[in-house]
């Protein structure tokens, strides 16, 4: 019986991966490590007793990490944080998959692909971390005298963020797709966290060796202007592509959000202005040609546009979709933009 493991099981993505390996895979063990479980992994393990282990693991212990990758054949890292987890606790977790011989590691980016882009330096600060981790593993790894494949998956932004209100791309009362930078003809990639998820579970089982730098899917590769005008069909209303902020102006905010973001917050503001930011360049698009979509033929990729009608419609039954207005939601933007800019004026002049 092959043995995988989910390292951060009761997140998203890795209850996601769990589901996943038990509709794919037939003789597998899904071992799903965590700190502490979680209803929704219970419910899991409930459901499929003989197929799910849940393993509390401590990752200060060395003894722990070991056992709880015995006899692991790959392993996913699903793991949100800072430095102090995507560098200190993964390597705590790589190191104990090198001493258990496991085959295979993925580590927690599920990103944009910042490491094919030539992006600006610090264009996106939670890409640098994962790019240091990507630096300690290979010392790892070479200290190890041992051989793992290192496999990271790109996979551009996750599709299912892209029409809630916290992200302020769609705006359903304006009818508008927000876009940074000069123009909405910039491709971009997106996959949704099920079908990362199903991609890394047959990565995860994947018997032959995958002799890769990383791999790189997009469930949907579009500009903003394509998907507007797909958004419009499939809802039946007219949306349209709308600058959010220009890319100078983004960066001015993000440098002023900065000094507003609390220590040791993974997503604070400037963070998410970041990712647009980086994005937003579409330095690290492929050529559809080129994507690994194909290495697994199971998956359904589902489109923007179809994520876009689906909040649509739970909006529009709940009654939340209001007459086409005027205002903007970028506003939004704006007015944080100059309370910030004041704020960090007096923070600034305060310190002199
Ligand atoms: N491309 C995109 O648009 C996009 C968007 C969102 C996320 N992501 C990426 O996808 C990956 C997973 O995201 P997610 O949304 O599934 O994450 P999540 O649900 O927020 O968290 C994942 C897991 O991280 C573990 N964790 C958090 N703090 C920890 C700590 N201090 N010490 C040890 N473990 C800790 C927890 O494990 P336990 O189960 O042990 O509690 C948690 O279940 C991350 O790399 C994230 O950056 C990408």
């Amino acid at each position: 019986m092959l043995i995988v493991a989910v390292v951060g099981a009761t997140g998203e993505l890795g209850q996601l991966i769990i589901e996943s390996l038990l509709v794919q895979a037939k003789d597998v063990t899904v071992r799903a490590i965590v700190r502490k479980s979680n209803s929704a992994l219970d419910a899991l393990k409930a459901k499929s007793p003989k197929s799910v282990e849940i393993v509390l693991v401590d990752y200060a212990s060395a003894a722990s990490l070991d056992a709880a990758l015995k006899g692991v054949y790959a392993v996913a890292s699903t793991l949100q944080g800072l430095e102090e987890v995507l560098h200190t606790v993964q390597s705590r977790l790589l190191e104990a998959a090198l001493r258990q011989n496991v085959k295979r590691f993925i580590p927690s980016d599920y990103s944009y692909d910042f490491l094919t882009g030539n992006f600006p330096k610090n264009c996106n600060r939670n890409s640098e971390i994962r790019k240091g981790f990507h630096k300690k593993a290979g010392s790892i790894i070479a200290a190890s005298g041992k051989k793992i494949e290192f496999l990271p998956v790109m996979n551009g932004m996750f599709t299912d963020l892209f029409p809630v209100e916290e992200f302020q791309i769609v705006n359903y009362s304006e009818r508008t797709i927000a876009y940074f930078g000069p123009h909405a003809n910039v491709k971009q990639e997106f996959t949704t966290y099920r079908n990362t998820a199903e991609f890394v579970a047959y990565v995860l089982v994947d018997p032959k060796p995958i002799a890769k730098s990383h791999l790189h899917i997009s469930g949907h590769t579009a500009t903003i202007n394509e998907i507007a005008a797909l958004v419009s069909k499939a809802t039946g209303e007219t949306f349209v592509a709308k600058q959010a902020l220009s890319l100078g102006f983004t960066q001015f905010l993000i440098f002023v959000l900065k000094h507003f973001a609390k220590k040791g917050e993974v997503m604070p503001q400037y963070q998410k202005l970041q990712y647009g930011y980086c994005m937003a360049l579409g330095l690290s698009t492929w050529k559809t040609e080129d994507l690994h979509n194909n290495m697994y033929p199971g998956i359904k990729w589902t489109r923007v546009d179809e994520a876009v009608k689906l909040e649509y419609e739970k909006k529009k039954k709940a009654g939340l979709i209001k007459k086409r207005s005027t205002s903007s939601g970028i506003g939004w933007f704006v007015a944080v933009g100059a309370v910030a800019a004041v704020g960090a004026g007096v923070y600034l002049y305060g310190k002199k």
